[in-house]
C-alpha cells in the first residue's frame, strides 16, 4: 500500500473545500447566447491532452484524477504549486505519466470496447497513486463496503412507480396546492467546508424557475454561486480558484439546477425524463426508495426517498468528462416547516474533491427576489 494515498486526498478536499462550492459535472451544453464557454486551453496555458472541454469540466477532470489517485493537487502539480496557481502549468514526473495514463485509459477503451468509456483513472486505481497488484485476502474475508447506487437503475418489479414515489414526497412536503405556492427563498445561514475550523456565514436566494444565489462570507474573501436556467458562474476569491470568475456549463450547471429544486418539492419531478424506480437500499438505518432519471445535458441524477417520512433524503448526480463521470452528492436532513412546505434545513454537499455541510439559521418564503440578484456575479474582491 502506498503512503501516499490518505493524506493526500484530504489534503486535496481541504485545500478546495471552500473554493468548489456546488461545482458538479460536466459536458459540452450549450452556453447562454453571446457567452461561449471558454475552453480548457483558452483557459490554461499548458493543456496537452484535456483540450476542446468547458473549463469547468476541465477543473472536474482534476477532482476525477484526486479521486481515483488519492492524490493532493499539488502532489501532482510541482511541490511550490501551493501558493501560486500559474504554477500549475509547469510540468513534473506526475503530471506527464498522468498525461500518458490518459492515453493508455483511451487506447484500452478504443481497443478492447469500441471507446465506450468503461475503463477509467477509478477502474485501477481505486483511491490508491500505485493500483494495487495482489489479491487482497483482506478484501475477500470482509464485509464490502455499501454500494453506491450508481450503475444504471432499472425499474424494479414489485416496487412503486416514479409517480408514487413522486406523489409520496408531494403529500409529505405539504400537498400540491402549498408546494406549488412557494415561489421563492430567502436564507441566512452557516457552512462548513471540508477541515474547515470555522464555519461562514452564507446568504441564500432562491426561485423555482430554478435560479439562485449563494453567497459565501469567508476570511480571504465572499464566493458567490448563481444559477439560472441558461447559465450559471462561480465568483471565488482569486487565491481559492485557478480561475476567479468560473462559468458552469452542461451537467455543472444542469446538476446544481437539480439541487435547488430539491427545495422546490413540487418542480422537482418535471427536471428528470426516463425515471425507474430501482430496489430500496438503507441510508444512515432507514430504508429509502431509489429513483434514477435522466437530466438535461445527458446527465443522470439518483433520488433516494425515505420510505416512512417520502422525503428527499439524498440526491446524487453526475455527467461525464474524458476522464469518468464527475459526480456530486447532497445529503438531506432536519426538514422543517416553512410557509406550510417542509424543506431540509441541513444539507451537506460532497463532490471529488471537496465537501460543504449548510444549515439555514433564518429562512423566509415567498418573500420578492429582485432580478438582479440572479445576474452574473461581480469578480470577489478581497475583505475589507
Ligand atoms: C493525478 C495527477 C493530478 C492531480 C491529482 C491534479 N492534477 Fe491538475 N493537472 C494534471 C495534468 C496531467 C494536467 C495537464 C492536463 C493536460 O495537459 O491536458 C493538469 C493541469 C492542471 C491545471 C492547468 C494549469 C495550466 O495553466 O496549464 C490546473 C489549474 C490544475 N491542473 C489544477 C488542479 C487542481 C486544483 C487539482 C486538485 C483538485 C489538481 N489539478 C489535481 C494532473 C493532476
Ligand atoms: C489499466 C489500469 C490503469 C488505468 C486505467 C490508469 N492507471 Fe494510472 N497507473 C496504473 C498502474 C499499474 C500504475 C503503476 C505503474 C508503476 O508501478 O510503475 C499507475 C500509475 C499512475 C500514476 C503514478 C503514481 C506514482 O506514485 O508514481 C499516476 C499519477 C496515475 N497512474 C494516474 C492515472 C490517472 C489520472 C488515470 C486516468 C486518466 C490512470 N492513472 C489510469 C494503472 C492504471
Amino acid at each position: 500500500m502506498q503512503m501516499r494515498s490518505k493524506r493526500p486526498i484530504l489534503a486535496a478536499m481541504a485545500t478546495m473545500a471552500a473554493a468548489w462550492l456546488f461545482t458538479v459535472t460536466v459536458s459540452g451544453q450549450a452556453a447562454p447566447a453571446g457567452e461561449r464557454p471558454q475552453m480548457s486551453e483558452e483557459a490554461f496555458k499548458n493543456i496537452q491532452v484535456l483540450k476542446g472541454i468547458p473549463a469547468d469540466q476541465f477543473m472536474g477532470t482534476m477532482g476525477v484524477f484526486s479521486a481515483a489517485t488519492g492524490l493532493n493537487c499539488t502532489d501532482c502539480h510541482t511541490e511550490d504549486s501551493g501558493g501560486d496557481w500559474a504554477k500549475y502549468a509547469d510540468d513534473n514526473a506526475l503530471k506527464r505519466q498522468t498525461r500518458r495514463m490518459v492515453l493508455m485509459m483511451n487506447a484500452i477503451n478504443m481497443a478492447n470496447f469500441g471507446g465506450r468509456q468503461v475503463v477509467t483513472c477509478f477502474t485501477c486505481h481505486r483511491g490508491n497513486s500505485r493500483p494495487t497488484v495482489m489479491p487482497s485476502i483482506d478484501l475477500l474475508y470482509s464485509s464490502p463496503p455499501p454500494e453506491e447506487p450508481g450503475e444504471p437503475i432499472v425499474q424494479a418489479p414489485g416496487q412503486p412507480t416514479p409517480d408514487q414515489v413522486f406523489e409520496k414526497y408531494i403529500q409529505a412536503s405539504g400537498g400540491a396546492q402549498r408546494t406549488a405556492a412557494l415561489t421563492s427563498l430567502t436564507a441566512k445561514g452557516l457552512s462548513l467546508g471540508f477541515s474547515d475550523a470555522d464555519k461562514a456565514p452564507v446568504e441564500i436566494y432562491a426561485t423555482p424557475l430554478p435560479q439562485r444565489t449563494t453567497i459565501l462570507h469567508t476570511l480571504s474573501g465572499d464566493t458567490t454561486t448563481v444559477i439560472t436556467p441558461t447559465a450559471g458562474w462561480l465568483a471565488a476569491p482569486p487565491t481559492d480558484r485557478p480561475l476567479p470568475m468560473l462559468p458552469l456549463t452542461g451537467t455543472d450547471l444542469e446538476g446544481a439546477k437539480l439541487e435547488v429544486l430539491a427545495f422546490f418539492p413540487a418542480r422537482l419531478k418535471q427536471a428528470l425524463t426516463n425515471i425507474r424506480v430501482g430496489y430500496p437500499t438503507e441510508i444512515d438505518g432507514k430504508e429509502v426508495n431509489v429513483l434514477q432519471g435522466t437530466i438535461a445535458g445527458n446527465g443522470t441524477a439518483t433520488l433516494c426517498f425515505d420510505k416512512e417520512t417520502g422525503l428527499l433524503t439524498r440526491m446524487i448526480h453526475w455527467g461525464t468528462s474524458p476522464v469518468g463521470r464527475i459526480v456530486q452528492r447532497v445529503d438531506y436532513s432536519d426538514y422543517r416547516d416553512l410557509a406550510g412546505v417542509k424543506l431540509p434545513f441541513k444539507w451537506t454537499v460532497a463532490w471529488l474533491n471537496g465537501r460543504s455541510s449548510f444549515e439555514l439559521t433564518d429562512a423566509q418564503a415567498n418573500t420578492p427576489i429582485a432580478a438582479a440578484r440572479f445576474n452574473k456575479p461581480a469578480p470577489s474582491t478581497p475583505p475589507k
